[in-house]
């Protein structure tokens, strides 16, 4: 029985050679001697819990999808340089070799520089800090030595996993969309020649750009970059695809980016599109014999403070939500109308699919969790680091802390108090919170350089927060756009000079000392101004705060759910069992609830934590409670002031 095996596995390893290649003169990719057409699932294994890695996938093969395609985050795997990280929810070859156990295929978007709407379109922020000082996505040596030394580390991994190595991976992109940042051919081609050293001459390079945006993003002709468009429904596909035949005359026709829902910003409604269009374009493109890569099957997350920014006359944040509309949503539920009409037109192109429609999973709701005051966020200031006449507008790029929260203070000159002074910020990035005395007193954003005016006694203390870098367009390489920190303060019209420079780690807020409310009160008290709550009184100092509580689940719940985070709030970090879940904004929307896995829940004592950076005191105490419901609410109302 063993040697009829052995001898069947023999046979079929002979008959049809492992290739995966283009045939330019019919227009079509083969795969092991057959036509290959492929629809793949757009999703990234970065912004899912790999516990639910196999179910995204197999939802996507039970659509009739035959491929994956995700990108590579370089900046998750390689924190500080030459640090890196592979493990859990970033073991990308586990991801890998999943999407081969269901029999997918794999196109792996390496870039390194991805956007995906991705911090720093998912460069390393550390780029931006010496001795780098890179101008990104140039041929600049800040850049691309770094580029090496990553594709040197990501290369020995990804080889054996290519199509021709026995793995699934078919394609690899080089770039991304570069024809609507730069036209450097030089550097393209530099690049190009970089992958093929450490992946290899075996395997299919590729460049994605929107019609017309290959002429500087891709090279001319066939080798050594294939080049692919990306469109959505409504685009005229046809005429683009035979737009690009100018450009390079043979070849399978590719859309790499076919939107099925898009992408979202606080303060902006939800982005939704239609599934009746959706399922009429993937026919047509389908009919023209073209490949398609559905961006997003499934969207997942932005955990943590992965979600990046662009820009677009000031700075415009993505929410820590990346449902995306598309048909298999955050939550890995999938939505019925877009999930059939994709099932139909693939089931026409390749018959005979019996796979179940995935079920709902079953979540977890009901439960209140009351939070309680456990300190102000300036009592969690880091230990000095530098003392300046000027602050440090890279602040966060001189110091090597590049996410979270960084605080400027000046000490007010003893006996001589600064009363009602005109206080205005220069070039805030991203968003400042600002305290005299320890009492908050104004919000400064971005777009705005606000006159306001002051009393300090003891010190003024600006707590500066970094919404995310920039993840598309020129300002990516501006130093003047893409820094986080502050200009320079004036006080009536001077510039203020004496500046500390502190750090703050907002996961790393589980209080070091406990503060009772009347601890807190006390303290307000001590200064000299004094603020007032929602009743009148003179009480919480307002501003910048955490706040704590606990929740106890038995072994039956631990479920997915949704963390509700109601108006009683302004605009934070959600943080659960020491775990940064992600940022919240309910005075912008349009996100109100959070996404929280089950797998990230215990038996027994959940802990939870908001650092709430804007408003509490505006509400009564008993509102301090966040709810875990079994309903997600990411399409609410939004407020483009906030
Ligand atoms: C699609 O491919 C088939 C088989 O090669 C061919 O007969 C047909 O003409 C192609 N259709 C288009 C629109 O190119
Ligand atoms: C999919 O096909 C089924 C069976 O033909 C049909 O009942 C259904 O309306 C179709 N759905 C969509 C969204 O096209
Ligand atoms: C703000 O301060 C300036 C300078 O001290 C003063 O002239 C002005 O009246 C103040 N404005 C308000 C609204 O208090
Ligand atoms: C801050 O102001 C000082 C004094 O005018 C000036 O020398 C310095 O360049 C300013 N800093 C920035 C980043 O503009
Ligand atoms: C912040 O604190 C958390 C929890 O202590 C720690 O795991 C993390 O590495 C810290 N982050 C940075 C950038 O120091
Ligand atoms: C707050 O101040 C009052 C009056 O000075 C004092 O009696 C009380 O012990 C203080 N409470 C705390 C927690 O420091
Ligand atoms: C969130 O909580 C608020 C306040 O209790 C409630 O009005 C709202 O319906 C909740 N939303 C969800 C999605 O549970």
């Amino acid at each position: 029985m063993l040697l009829v095996l052995l001898l069947a596995v023999l046979v079929s390893s002979c008959s049809a050679k492992r290739e995966f290649y283009i045939d330019w003169e019919n227009d079509r990719f083969v795969k092991d001697g057959e036509t290959f057409q492929y629809v793949s699932a757009g999703m990234h294994y970065f912004r899912i819990p790999h516990q639910y890695w196999e179910q995204r996938i197999s939802a996507a093969k039970s659509a009739g999808l035959n491929a994956v395609q995700t990108y590579v985050a370089w900046n998750a795997h390689e924190p500080q340089p030459g640090n890196y990280n592979f493990e859990g929810d970033l073991d990308i070859v586990r991801f890998i070799k999943q999407v081969q156990a269901q029999d997918m295929a794999l196109i792996l978007r390496v870039g390194p520089y991805i956007c995906a709407e991705w911090n720093f379109g998912g460069l390393p922020p550390w780029l931006l800090g010496r001795p780098y000082l890179a101008q990104v996505k140039t041929s600049d040596k800040g850049y691309m030595v770094p580029v090496i030394e990553w594709l040197r580390v990501l290369g020995p991994m990804i080889k054996p996993l290519l199509y021709a190595n026995g793995g699934p991976i078919i394609m690899i992109q080089v770039e991304n969309e570069y024809g609507s940042f730069g036209c450097d051919h030089n550097y393209i081609s530099d690049l190009a020649n970089y992958f093929q050293e450490f992946f290899g001459p075996d395997i299919i390079y590729f460049t994605t750009d929107g019609p017309g945006g290959y002429k500087c993003g891709s090279l001319p002709g066939t080798e050594p970059l294939f080049t692919t468009i990306d469109f959505g429904v409504g685009s005229d596909a046809a005429a683009d695809f035979a737009k690009l035949r100018i450009f390079q005359p043979h070849g399978p026709s590719v859309n790499s980016e076919f939107y099925t829902g898009w992408l979202d910003h606080w303060k902006h409604g939800h982005s939704k599109r239609a599934a009746d269009k959706l399922g009429v374009s993937l026919d047509e493109l389908l009919a023209l014999n073209a490949s398609v890569n559905l961006y997003m099957w499934h969207g997942g997350t932005n955990f943590g403070l992965s979600s990046g920014a662009q820009y677009r006359n000031g700075l415009i944040a993505n929410p820590t939500s990346y449902d995306y509309d598309a048909p298999q949503s955050e939550w890995g539920d999938v939505k019925l109308d877009k999930y059939w009409a994709i099932r139909n037109v693939t089931e026409k192109y390749f018959p005979g699919n019996k796979m179940p429609v995935p079920q709902d999973s079953k979540k977890l709701g009901g439960i209140s969790v009351k939070l309680r005051l456990t300190g102000l966020l300036v009592d969690q200031i880091g230990p000095k680091t530098l003392l300046k006449k000027y602050p440090l507008p890279h602040f966060m790029e001189e110091l090597g802390v590049f996410e979270g929260i960084v605080a400027y203070q000046h000490e007010v000159t003893a006996g001589k108090p600064l009363l009602n002074v005109e206080l205005q910020l220069l070039g805030v990035h991203d968003r400042a919170y600002v305290l005299t005395d320890g009492n908050f007193v104004q919000v400064v954003k971005r777009e705005e350089e606000v006159k306001f005016n002051v009393t300090a006694y003891k010190t003024i203390t600006i707590l500066v927060e970094n919404m995310g870098y920039i993840g598309f367009s020129k300002a990516m390489s501006n130093y003047d756009d893409e820094y986080k920190g502050l200009k320079n303060v004036t006080v009536n019209g001077c510039v203020w000079t004496n500046w500390n420079h502190y750090r703050i780690n907002v996961t790393d807020t589980s209080m070091r000392r406990k503060v009772d409310m009347e601890e807190v009160a006390n303290l307000s008290l001590q200064n000299q101004v004094k603020t007032k709550n929602w009743q009148g009184k003179d009480l919480l100092p307002e501003g910048p705060a955490v706040f704590s509580g606990e929740f106890v689940l038995d072994k039956s719940q631990l479920l997915d759910t949704f963390v509700n985070i109601t108006e009683s709030w302004s605009k934070g970090y959600l943080i659960v069992n020491n775990k940064l879940i992600g940022r919240y904004w309910p005075d912008a929307g349009p996100q109100y609830t959070l996404y929280l896995p089950g797998v990230w829940l215990r038996e027994g004592t959940n802990t939870i934590r908001l650092v709430e950076l804007q408003s509490h005191s505006s509400h009564p105490p008993s509102d301090y409670s966040v709810y875990l419901t079994d309903k997600p609410y990411i399409d609410g109302p939004v407020n483009p002031d906030a």
